[in-house]
């Protein structure tokens, strides 16, 4: 009888599962809710999402869906109604003509990060990206073997972008450029002349941007300036918006992209070969979303801003603590260097000694060292509980 070899159990992953990265503010809300299961008291200012609930009429609309049989597979690329209704929604407030067929409704803003990336980028091109930046750039940007090429987010500049840095590192391996605003995790914004020259010192190169606007709406003065609005531009953007932070439905993963109809079919094909389809019931109300009732976004967002004033106005006076005033998103990002930490050793400490969960600026990338990025989507009591804990445990370390 032939002997059976014992069945290894040891795990072989494929190598790029090496190369993926993560989103630490998950890791830190793990971390947080343990400390609270044995009993801790903790201030969650770790994740990006609204403390709202989704409005009352979307709400509605999504049960009203299931109860009208839309439980079954839609098409890849979104319900046709909603489809119509983004390119309607992107065409007006992006000042282009944008078509149905443009658009891509896919589970969340963050797909449409992985899909473009899977399907433009391998091995050899570059890929430019805001650092601090959301972390799933760079994680996809190696995940699919390519180069990441940092552009360093300074705060002397308000965390808008250095146009003549952003010009030193465009190569011509670069295949894509990331942009984001309003940013995660700074509040940068970038301003109609940021816009224009990032667009100038792109020029005529074979190079697609990537605009990550999922904050469009979440912007506290002036107004959102897209790179797609530019002339010649709208062929060259990929479109990046949502549903998550706008309408507070972070949990419903709903966002889409809106691009050239050539590579929407493929970012299509990715959806049917991943998740075939965006669930439809929420779908439907996303039509009710971007038609309804906005003034929950207006209440939503004079909110925001209280926060954020009241934020700005207690850091400043914690001591090792300076803080700009973010123009959009819902995040603060102090710096911290004067307290003399590194930003990681300072965000354990607050969450295990003060009860306060924050992010290191490193979870953004390496030039997030000397900053801390609070979430200001909590209550004002909240906010201010944790601003006590915070000044309490300067008072007592530093
Ligand atoms: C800059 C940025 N892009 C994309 C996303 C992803 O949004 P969603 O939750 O809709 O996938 C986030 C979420 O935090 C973000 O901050």
């Amino acid at each position: 009888m032939a002997v059976i070899d014992k069945v290894s159990t040891e795990l072989h992953l494929a190598k790029r599962m090496s190369r993926l990265g993560t989103e630490t503010a998950f890791e830190v809300l793990v971390r947080a809710k343990a400390l609270e299961r044995q009993g801790r008291d903790i201030v969650h200012l770790e994740i990006g999402e609204p403390d709202f609930d989704t409005p009352s009429n979307i709400v509605h609309s999504a049960v009203d869906a299931l109860q009208h049989g839309w439980t079954h597979y839609g098409p890849s690329a979104g319900l046709p109604d909603l489809r119509e209704t983004i390119a309607d929604y992107v065409s007006t407030t992006r000042r282009v003509k944008a078509k149905a067929e443009e658009v891509v409704v896919v589970p969340g803003g963050k797909p449409i990060i992985f899909y473009t990336i899977l399907a433009l980028c391998e091995p050899g091109d570059e890929v430019i990206y805001p650092n601090p930046g959301f972390p799933i750039y760079e994680s996809m940007i190696n995940f699919v073997g390519a180069t990441p090429v940092p552009v360093q987010l300074r705060e002397d500049l308000d965390f808008r972008l250095d146009v003549n840095e952003l010009k030193s590192l465009i190569s011509n391996r670069t295949k894509l450029i990331i942009l984001n605003s309003p940013q995660n995790p700074t509040g940068g914004v970038l301003g109609q002349k940021d816009v224009r020259e990032i667009a100038e010192v792109i020029g005529d190169r074979d190079i697609m941007v990537l605009s990550d606007e999922i904050y469009s709406r979440l912007l506290f003065e002036g107004d959102h300036h897209s790179i797609m609005s530019l002339p010649d531009w709208k062929e060259r953007t990929i479109l990046l918006d949502g549903f998550s932070k706008t309408y507070a439905m972070t949990g419903w993963r709903m966002g889409y992209g809106v691009m050239r109809a050539d590579l929407a079919q493929h970012i299509s094909r990715l959806m049917t070969n991943s998740n075939s389809c965006t669930a439809s019931f929420t779908q439907v109300a996303g039509i009710e979303a971007i038609k309804g009732d906005q003034s929950s976004v207006d209440t939503m967002n004079k909110e925001f801003m209280r926060r954020r004033d009241a934020f700005y106005a207690r850091i400043n006076q914690i001591k090792g603590f300076s803080c700009l005033k973010p123009k959009g998103a819902f995040y603060m990002f102090p710096n911290i260097q004067k307290t003399g930490w590194p930003s990681k050793k300072l965000a354990d400490a607050l969450l295990d000694e003060a009860g306060v969960a924050a992010l290191s600026g490193t979870a953004f990338g390496a030039f997030g060292e000397g900053y801390l990025r609070f979430s200001i989507a909590n209550s004002m009591d909240n906010i201010n509980k944790a601003l006590d804990r915070v000044d309490a445990w300067v008072k007592k370390n530093l």
